[in-house]
């Protein structure tokens, strides 16, 4: 993978300002506190700035140099709810709503990437994935020509024999049961950003069937997917359907798909829809010792991630970097 001190070194040439939106959260000021220590990344922290102190100082951990935003008591919280009018105007969205909404730290902090005030945005140590991610779908869109949004993980690896594995897995997290188009443009987003950790990717679009040993909707969805990518991405090694041991085995391979060139030697997979793909991620994580960094978002406008409610800070830390480099 391209290590951290890869994007470090990204980070180094053009330092960022990320937002956290929960800024009184110990693992974020943990996070924080590492991240001002450096000299890539300016953290930016949504808060009382009373309250954010209080937090650090009863965590242990310095901020000193810390920006500290207060909702309550932004200079620019006007302009801030004139944008968000002007942004919302197709769904009617009164200054009213506006001034309300954009109290609410997810949002504000999202208004903050979209003002340039920030260059990216990490949340959800507290707010769910769909509250982290709605503003952003909302404010900063869907990059021009993309139709979706769609995420990715890194899964990481340490052997046995010291060489590291690196793998990306979409879409786990965002789109919950995707089109064959949505799919083939998630192969292509997925395949974008397993390139930035040094993959040289070989997509599975994985199902129950390999290659028509299977039937049913699912399979055709699958098959309908690979092919559409193949067309959209000639230069990328996609193939499809195929079953999980099939894409990684290369014995299995032999057998089930002996001409494939991806199969038995996939590393970055495509799952049919979310209840497949996040419950895989998380069976690699858990049972494969896998570190997993993600969701990645793919395909908006600015880089904003989701953290798991139950990270902690040293995720933060490396999803902080991972966020902003990818800026
Ligand atoms: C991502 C998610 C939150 C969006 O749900 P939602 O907010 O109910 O979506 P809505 O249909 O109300 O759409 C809200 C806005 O986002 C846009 N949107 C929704 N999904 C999108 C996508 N995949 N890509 C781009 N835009 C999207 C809609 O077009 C809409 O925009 P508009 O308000 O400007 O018209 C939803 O798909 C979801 O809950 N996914 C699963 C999240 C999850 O639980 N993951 C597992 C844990 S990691």
């Amino acid at each position: 993978m391209a290590g951290f001190g890869a994007l470090i070194e990204i980070l180094k040439k053009d330092p960022k300002k990320i937002v956290f939106t929960e800024g009184t959260d110990p693992r974020i000021i943990e996070a924080s506190s590492r991240l001002l220590g450096s000299d890539f990344l300016q953290p930016i922290l949504i808060g009382k700035e009373e309250e954010v102190k209080a937090a650090a100082e009863e965590a242990g951990f310095n901020i000193r140099g810390a920006v500290i935003i207060d909702p309550d008591n932004y200079d620019r919280f006007d302009e801030m709810c004139e944008l968000f009018c002007e942004l919302r105007k197709s769904k009617g969205v009164t200054m009213e709503q506006a001034q309300f909404t954009c109290k609410q730290a997810n949002y504000f902090g999202t208004m903050l990437v979209k003002m340039g005030v920030a260059d990216a945005l990490l949340g959800g140590a507290t707010y769910s994935t769909a509250d982290t991610v709605r503003p952003a779908l909302q404010v900063i869109k869907t990059k021009p020509g993309n139709s979706i949004v769609s995420s990715c993980f890194i899964m990481v690896r340490n052997s046995a024999t010291g060489a590291r594995e690196v793998l990306a897995m979409g879409d786990c997290a965002i789109n919950i049961k995707p089109s064959a188009e949505e799919l083939a443009e998630i192969a292509g987003e997925t395949a974008e950003c397993a390139k930035i950790f040094g993959i040289d990717p070989k997509i599975a679009m994985l199902s129950y069937s390999t290659l028509g040993s299977g039937k049913g909707e699912d399979v055709d969805k699958m098959r309908e997917a690979t092919k559409l990518a193949r067309v959209k991405y000639p230069n990328i090694d996609i193939d499809g359907e195929l079953q999980f041991d099939a894409a990684v085995s290369p014995r299995v391979a032999k057998t089930k798909c002996p001409d494939s060139s991806v199969a038995g030697h996939a590393n970055t997979f495509i799952f049919p829809d979310i209840n497949a793909g996040n419950i895989g991620y998380k069976i690699a994580q858990r049972l494969g010792n896998f570190e997993a960094y993600g969701p990645i978002l793919l395909g908006l406008n600015a880089p904003i991630n989701d953290l798991s409610r139950g990270c902690n800070a040293q995720e933060v830390y490396s999803m902080a970097i991972i966020t902003a480099a990818l800026a």
